[in-house]
């Protein structure tokens, strides 16, 4: 059996939405579609207004961009996640500032109060697997009177919010909840990303959503940042395509980052039925491998859902008891040749070529490098069926069997 890491959700509805924008509307770029993904995300997260962009990166480096963040500033981030939380930062000139996370993957609260100087202009928190992190706590560590003294505004913005924005990299966690409150709602700013393996996908794709707090207007904001996201032009191609409506102007110097109709087609097919078909199948797979798994005793089993959070299900981030890097790399090669695709989340951005020449070590992350060393990731996705679940899992206590018995 050849179970492949991920998939993309696709069905005769995704199939209908996209010939629509093809042969229904005929509008290839930004347009209807994007408005109704947009519309969708609104309704599902509850925040007060969301940006379709072309992927998380260019969402995350819009809204830096945004909050005139820029060379000299400081952007916080877990040392645990995909490169992508360091390079939007990188990418537009700030320093990026690594801390720690803990037991649950997450950026720790307590490392961020430490980490802020006067120059920290955002924090990006990760919900990792789509564990939401603990944003209450973050909050408390950002917008603190020591740290609204120390901070030093450049730009209208930063002298409107009068602290560091906090960002969620919630490239993971749509459909996540913590307290209560959605994913969306949790920060000033979040961003969740369509790429292909996540759970709603655009193909490439991302979405910035507002929830900046009062005196900010955030239907004022959206307003801007759209035009932001397109070069700084105040008409999109399709607004300039109705009769007469030609001109336009270039008000500020943008990115060109907004997401084409025929994408946001894909997506809005998937979530409209994401909180009652996606979402909960996913939820049914993490709780098939967690019923398996609490079986034996080398398992740690990934965070998912307590009193205060739930997970979007994202990814199945399992831990063997006692492996180290080696050990792990050869379970994995174990189950591979069983056909299971499997993967690692993550390589830790201090181990990474770009990252070390730039004087990030690795010794100075220790629970980032302990989460690592005996973390695989375990296909989950729609359209899993309980067979190739049971297969996965066979093929994963078989791994761990053989490298236990071979003492490596
Ligand atoms: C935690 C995290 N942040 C950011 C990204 C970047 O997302 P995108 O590919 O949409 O730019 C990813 C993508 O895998 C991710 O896993």
């Amino acid at each position: 059996m050849v179970i492949p890491f991920a998939l993309p959700f696709i069905d005769d509805e995704v199939v209908r939405e996209v010939t629509d924008a093809l042969t229904g509307t005929g509008w290839l770029t930004t347009g209807p579609k994007v408005r109704q993904l947009e519309e969708e995300v609104v309704k599902l997260c509850g925040a007060p207004a969301a940006l379709c962009v072309n992927s998380w990166t260019s969402g995350a480096m819009l809204a830096l961009r945004w909050y005139d963040v820029g060379p000299g500033d400081e952007v916080i981030i877990p040392a645990y996640t995909y490169s992508a939380t360091a390079l939007c930062a990188l990418n537009i000139g700030a320093k990026v500032v690594m801390v720690d996370v803990g037991d649950d993957f997450n950026i720790l609260p307590e490392r961020i109060a430490a980490a802020i100087t006067p120059r920290t202009k955002a924090v990006l928190p990760v919900d990792i697997g789509g564990w939401p992190c603990d944003y209450d706590a973050i909050m408390q560590a950002v917008d603190s009177e020591a740290v609204r003294a120390v901070f030093q505004p450049a730009g209208d913005k930063q002298r409107l919010l009068g602290r560091p924005l906090v960002l969620a990299d919630a490239a993971h966690s749509i459909g996540a909840t913590y307290k209560g409150r959605p994913a969306g709602t949790l920060a000033d700013i979040t961003v969740f990303s369509f790429h292909s393996v996540k759970n709603v996908t655009t193909g490439e794709g991302g979405i910035v959503c507002l929830n900046l707090p009062d005196p900010f207007d955030n239907q004022a904001e959206y307003r801007f940042m759209k035009v932001f996201a397109l070069n700084g032009q105040t008409k999109s191609a399709f607004e300039k395509n109705q009769p007469g409506a030609w001109r336009y102007d270039i008000i500020a110097q943008g990115l060109k980052v907004n997401m084409p109709d025929l994408c946001a087609a894909v997506g809005l097919a998937q979530i409209r039925r994401y909180a009652t078909l996606l979402l909960p199948e996913r939820k049914r797979i993490f709780e098939r491998y967690n019923a398996a798994f609490a079986n034996y005793d080398w398992a740690i089993l990934p965070p998912f859902d307590n009193a205060e959070r739930s997970s979007s299900y994202h990814l199945y981030p399992l831990r063997i008891k006692g492996f180290d890097e080696s050990r792990r790399d050869e379970a994995i090669r174990i189950i591979s040749e069983k056909g299971v695709g499997v993967n690692v989340h993550y390589i830790p951005m201090p181990m990474l070529t770009l990252f070390k020449d730039l004087g990030f070590q690795m010794a100075d992350y220790p629970r980032t490098f302990d989460l690592y060393q005996n973390e695989i990731s375990l296909p989950i996705y729609n359209g899993l069926t309980d067979e190739q679940v049971a297969y996965v899992v066979e093929a994963v206590v078989e791994g761990v069997r053989v490298v236990v018995g071979c003492r490596l």
